[in-house]
């Protein structure tokens, strides 16, 4: 079967509700917790995407049973002392960053090496920020180029509590540290920028020895090594990250509507919310309730007469982080130069993304100015799209595929785009889901 695929006309105007898959940090974090857990923990609606299931496969290899039947999933945890693997372990963290970044923090005191390897796009990636802070636990790391994957891990027996200041806005970083501090005696201290808090909710609801104290800018937490972490069932809500790609085409369908049940609405993650409002976007939160510390709610997207453009503060960069690229495709067709500053960041992602969003634009025929960190966008509501777009070698970033079907299907113009199979990564469903709107 071809991986391309060619779009040639617009979408005509929809009205309908929908459901996107579970939540892939939640789906990742309840994967590894359960791992250590006493005891069997069952999730629903987990996430069933490559991401995923290269967890679910890394806690296999280290002797923990999984058995999946339909959406629902069992892991058989046998306590945080439980992993039980042979020397010469490899895990493949395939494309998952989340995965690679923190399954580590667990790893600290392992007693056989274990080598961590990645696809192409996670083998360009820093882990270099992640083995630094875990290093001073006490933990050792060989790294190619003494930055990227493949790397190993080299235990160790005397671990120490450290001090961890996390200036990137990089949940990642932080949750790995939280999970050292789980596995270290004394008290671990972390000073981190805001950043998605799934890490510390989960740990809060297991009663795990967390304290967090909340300031504008960052949060200083405080975390304590664990003996036990009880089984956790969980029904994963819906991502907030893939049900962004529908709230852009409703943004900028005419006449549409959309809602979208059951998501996530985590304020650490709804940047594109506050954003896309102060755009001009109608968006409206229903049945809100909290679930397990998780705020969880029904979005209902109105596409708007006419779009703002928009001078993105940077306090909103971390809870957008994963949305930009549709963003940018908003910012294009409003009316008006709209600036996004402080996003270096966007270019350590599974492709360097701010370069690709320029790319998409500029083949769109959309002026741009970029710089490492930044970009304008001079906004054109009349843009027409003259020349045959075609989408390639991006390193396969499933958000590069699905922002590019979107713009196809909302700015018209001649698309092709390459390897369909990267929306695996986090979103299997998403093709079907442009199918039913489109119908
Ligand atoms: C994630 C954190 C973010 C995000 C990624 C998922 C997580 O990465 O981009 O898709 O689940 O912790 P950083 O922590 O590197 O910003």
């Amino acid at each position: 079967m071809s991986n391309i695929v060619k779009i040639f006309n617009k979408i005509s105007k929809f009205n309908r509700t929908i459901e996107v898959g579970g939540d892939k940090s939640i789906s990742i974090r309840w994967v590894l917790f359960s791992s250590l857990a006493n005891g069997v923990s069952k999730a629903k609606n987990l996430l069933m995407s490559e991401d995923v299931l290269a967890a679910i496969k890394a806690v296999n290899k280290l002797g923990i049973k999984s058995i999946r039947t339909g959406n629902t999933i069992k892991i058989y945890g046998k306590g945080i002392d439980g992993y039980n693997y042979k020397k010469n372990l490899i895990i493949d963290c395939k494309n998952s960053g989340t995965l690679g970044r923190l399954i580590l923090g667990f790893l600290i005191d392992t007693n056989h090496p274990i080598k961590l390897i990645g696809d192409k796009s996670l083998s360009k990636r820093d882990f270099k920020r992640i083995t630094e802070p875990l290093s001073k636990f006490g933990a050792k790391f060989k790294l190619k180029k003494n930055k990227y994957l493949p790397l190993k891990i080299f235990g160790s027996t005397n671990l120490k509590p450290i001090k961890y200041h996390e200036t990137r806005g990089s949940a990642q970083c932080k949750s790995s540290v939280i999970f050292g501090g789980m596995r270290t005696n004394g008290t671990t201290l972390i000073k981190a920028k805001k950043s998605r808090n799934h890490t510390e909710l989960l740990c809060q609801h297991l009663n795990i020895p967390i304290t967090i104290k909340k300031n504008n800018n960052f949060d200083e937490i405080k975390i304590k090594k664990i003996k036990k972490i009880k089984p956790v069932n969980y029904n994963i809500p819906s991502d907030i990250s893939s049900s962004a790609f529908f709230i852009v085409l409703t943004a900028l369908s005419k006449n549409s509507k959309l809602l979208i049940k059951n998501v996530n609405i985590n304020p650490s993650r709804i940047g594109i919310i506050t954003i896309l409002k102060k755009m001009g976007v109608k968006i409206n939160f229903e049945k809100k309730k909290i679930y397990k510390g998780e705020k969880i709610a029904d979005i209902r997207i109105l596409s708007p007469k006419s779009l703002k453009s928009i001078n993105c503060p940077k306090n909103l960069n971390s809870g957008a982080i994963d949305e930009f690229l549709v963003i940018f495709l908003v910012a294009a067709k409003a009316k008006g130069i709209s600036y996004f500053k402080g996003l270096s960041e966007l270019n350590q992602k599974e492709s360097p993304r701010l370069i690709w969003g320029n790319n998409i634009l500029n083949q769109m025929g959309i002026k741009t100015k970029l710089t490492n960190d930044s970009i304008k966008i001079f906004g054109n509501p009349n843009n027409k799209i003259t020349r045959k777009i075609i989408i390639k070698n991006y390193l396969k970033d499933h958000r590069v595929f699905m922002t590019s079907v979107i713009a196809a299907l909302s700015f018209g113009g001649s698309w092709e785009i390459h390897d369909k199979d990267s929306i695996n990564t986090s979103f299997p469903n998403f093709l079907n889901i442009i199918a039913k709107l489109a119908k």
